[in-house]
């Protein structure tokens, strides 16, 4: 089958590699329909990370069932499914406390969590490809219904809505209250839909990208520019009250400022300044114990210059680390079915697994219009 394969740094090919088997009884074999491009992607895309080529990428995939290991009871052939990125096996003490990102059985002795195609995550291949093996099927597959309908909306629960909805609840959203989310990405824009979703009185995101911007805005978001100046201080000025109540950072270690220069911990520092006394900070971009690309040498051994001083007495609070996709997948599904959500506006293009290395090159630059790329291997 044809899989979009990782070359070296700024390179993928769509490759002929070895079609997926059932290796365990609990396996599913998945024929992928939409698979998306994520910014977690780009980390290993740009060289950030320890990837080796020859790793196929792609952690948000969804499909129709081919083929059923003979130890799933739930999942049929034919079943139209999505599975969130989270590889998890649903009978450890994380994932039965919900903390499917922290599953202590699929990963490494040591490690906690799995994802398919991404470095670190387990040896499980990417779905950015014909076809994909999924283990503990009767826990990684949600069903779907079955036809065609919602394909862009489904595709978002592999990994951003909830993982934007995580992010909510990392920062202890609540209805009424105001929320500045960093970062307007796929991840930015299901973090601040959610919080409207939520019942949140007002929702700010900041970014310098106006296209992205521009999205924000049509859902009803505030956007805040921050070539504009500080953008704590634009929050502040709109609130005019102590800060807002809650924070998100949709951005991660790789967050710029103005000039296009890293500055690693920025976004977090931001935050602190943006929240009022007490507030609760939501951190889903992503952060590396070390990066082999970072600006600096504290940055590469993953020391950042976080002000925990100002966090401390400002008596804040944070939530890190990767969504716990699983948790919210099915509740957020049922709110598409109903009508009630409809993510697929953060969707720029629809492609065939062929256009993977352009659209990878486009996305990594944050291309004008390029906001979340789906893969569609069946076109
Ligand atoms: N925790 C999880 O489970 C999880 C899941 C998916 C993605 N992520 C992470 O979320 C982050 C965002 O991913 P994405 O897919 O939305 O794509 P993305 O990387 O394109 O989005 C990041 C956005 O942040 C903006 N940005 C850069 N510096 C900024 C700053 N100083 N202030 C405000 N905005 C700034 C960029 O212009 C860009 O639009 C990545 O770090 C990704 O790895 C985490
Ligand atoms: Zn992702
Ligand atoms: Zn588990």
């Amino acid at each position: 089958m044809k899989a979009v394969v990782y070359k070296g740094p700024y390179e993928v090919a769509v490759e002929d590699v070895e079609d997926p088997k059932i290796q365990d009884p609990t396996d599913v074999i998945v024929r992928i329909t939409s698979t998306a491009i994520c910014g977690s992607d780009l980390h290993m895309y740009e060289g950030r990370t320890d990837a080796e080529p020859g790793i196929s990428f792609g952690h948000e995939n969804m499909g129709i069932v081919e083929e059923v290991g003979s130890g799933v009871t739930t999942v049929s052939k034919g079943d139209r499914v999505v599975m969130p990125f989270n590889v998890a096996c649903g009978f450890c003490d994380n994932c039965r406390a919900g903390k499917s990102a922290f599953c202590l059985t699929v990963n490494d002795p040591g490690m906690a969590g799995g994802a398919y195609g991404y470095v670190g995550m387990g040896p499980y291949a990417g779905g950015q490809a014909e076809m994909l093996r999924v283990p503990f099927a009767d826990y990684n597959c949600v069903q779907l219904p079955k036809g065609n309908e919602h394909e862009k909306d489904f595709a978002m629960l592999a990994d951003i809505f909830p993982t934007g909805y995580h992010a909510t609840e990392l920062a202890g959203v609540k209805p009424g209250e105001t929320v500045a989310v960093y970062g307007a990405g796929p991840v930015g824009q299901m973090a601040a839909y959610s919080a409207l979703l939520k019942g949140a009185s007002r929702v700010f995101v900041v970014d310098n990208k106006s296209d992205r911007l521009d999205i924000a805005k049509n859902m009803g978001a505030e956007p805040i520019n921050f070539d504009d100046g500080d953008p704590a201080q634009q929050i502040h000025d709109k609130v005019q009250a102590y800060g807002v109540d809650r924070g998100i950072d949709a951005v991660g270690y790789q967050a710029t400022v103005s000039s296009g220069e890293e500055q690693p911990a920025i976004v977090l520092n931001q935050l602190v300044d943006t929240v009022r006394h007490t507030g609760g900070l939501g951190i889903v971009g992503l952060y590396l114990p070390s990066d082999p690309g970072a600006p600096n040498e504290h940055a590469a051994k993953g020391e950042l210059l976080f002000r925990i001083g100002r966090f401390f007495e400002k008596g804040q609070f944070m939530g890190t680390g990767q969504a716990d996709a699983k948790q919210y997948a099915h509740k957020l599904r049922d709110l598409i079915i109903a009508g009630r959500a409809e993510p697929n506006f953060v969707v720029s293009q629809e492609l065939p697994l062929a256009d993977a290395p352009d659209a990878y090159r486009r996305f990594d630059n944050r291309e004008s219009g390029y906001t979340k790329v789906l893969l569609q291997p069946g076109r």
